[in-house]
């Protein structure tokens, strides 16, 4: 093999190794440059008679023009390597399902609440909603419960700073408090009317929220929901309570085939007391007795901790559980569902 084409090898070796556009034009530098392997046979022609330089000339010319050639090639290869580099880094793979964004909705309690706020704003209830951290004073002692009354054990609950060190304020267990908060705002706007001996309208409410206790298992949940009732007037009875309440299980439910049960019991702030207990007269939960709230006629003492005259005025409250009353119409049998927060659960009721 002669020197130029050992010259033309040892370029394409040289190419060859180059494996960036940079390497590259190093490589080419060495053969094609000013001070490069070509270059410097031209300059070593000057020395040679005429007629050989003719043919050593073209011989040259003809090695440059090939090395020019292949460095052409392995520029190309390299552009087009990291083209397909790019290319695999920026697929898109347009046979695949399209990202949607996902649908929202409401909370299955949030949906009963709806359901509850809608039912009693029908027959002409407003809705109050108030804090869930609470005072001693309406949480307990307003409600006709003081300080050691044993009923405030089955009350345990969260205890928060501020109010007093002996009556420290808590995150409320129940929604009753808002009867008192409420019937006193009710009371102050109709002030006026009351101290001139006109007729006070009725106080007809509900207060639905958020209520804390220290317990959980399968059906309670430290953190959990009430929804209060009041309705208080001059005459309001028992019997307004039983036709209210039976009316919003059936709509509720949406169906005439439930029977409610007032089973006596005991609540320091109502007087007479009563647990409310539907029995669904067919489908899945048909013959049970299921308790779904508690109930009783405003106790005089709460009626004038609500600034009322207990001789004047009378009515009924409730307080009814919008977690349960959820359970048991998407039969849902473990309460702590509703709070995990699992999507998969969740998106059921969209
Ligand atoms: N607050 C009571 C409870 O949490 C329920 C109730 C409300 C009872 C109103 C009577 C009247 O158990």
């Amino acid at each position: 093999m002669n020197e130029l084409d050992a010259l033309v090898d040892s370029a394409r070796a040289a190419f060859a190794q180059a494996t960036t556009p940079a390497d590259l034009e190093n490589a080419k530098a060495q053969y094609l440059g000013k001070a490069g392997r070509i270059t410097e046979l031209m300059k070593g022609m000057a020395a040679l008679p005429v007629d050989e330089k003719k043919t050593r000339g073209a011989a040259i010319n003809l090695a440059k023009q090939s090395i020019e050639a292949l460095l052409t090639e392995r520029r190309q290869a390299l552009a087009d390597a990291e083209l397909q580099v790019q290319l695999k880094a920026e697929a898109l793979d347009v046979t695949l399902p399209g990202r949607q964004r996902g649908q929202g909705g409401l909370h299955p309690v949030s949906l009963t609440l709806e359901r509850i706020e809608a039912i009693f704003g029908s027959m002409g209830f407003e809705v109050a909603e108030g804090p869930e951290i609470e005072s001693d004073w309406f949480n307990f002692t307003a409600l006709n419960t003081p300080e050691d009354h044993p009923a405030r054990s089955m009350h345990d609950t969260f205890y928060v700073e501020g109010g007093s060190e002996k009556a420290p304020n808590l995150l409320r267990t129940h929604t009753s408090p808002m009867q008192i908060r409420h019937a006193v705002q009710h009371v102050k706007r109709h002030r006026a009317a009351l101290d001139a001996g006109q007729p006070m309208p009725e106080i007809r409410v509900i207060a639905p929220g958020r209520t804390y206790r220290v317990d959980s298992d399968a059906t309670h949940s430290p953190m959990f929901h009430q929804c209060e009732g009041l309705w208080v007037g001059e005459n309001v009875s028992f019997k307004d309570l039983k036709y209210v309440f039976t009316d919003f299980c059936r709509t509720f439910f949406e169906s005439n085939d439930l029977v409610l049960r007032f089973r006596p019991s005991f609540f320091p702030f109502t007087e007479p007391s009563a647990e409310v207990d539907i029995q669904f007269q067919s489908g899945p939960l048909a013959g049970r007795w299921l308790e779904v709230a508690g109930s009783g006629q405003v106790h005089p003492n709460v009626v004038r901790n609500m600034g009322l005259d207990p001789e004047k005025y009378i009515g009924f409250a409730f307080g009814m559980g919008p977690d349960r009353l959820t359970m048991l119409r998407y039969g849902v049998n473990d309460l702590r569902l509703f709070f995990d927060g699992d999507v998969r659960f969740l998106a059921q009721f969209r």
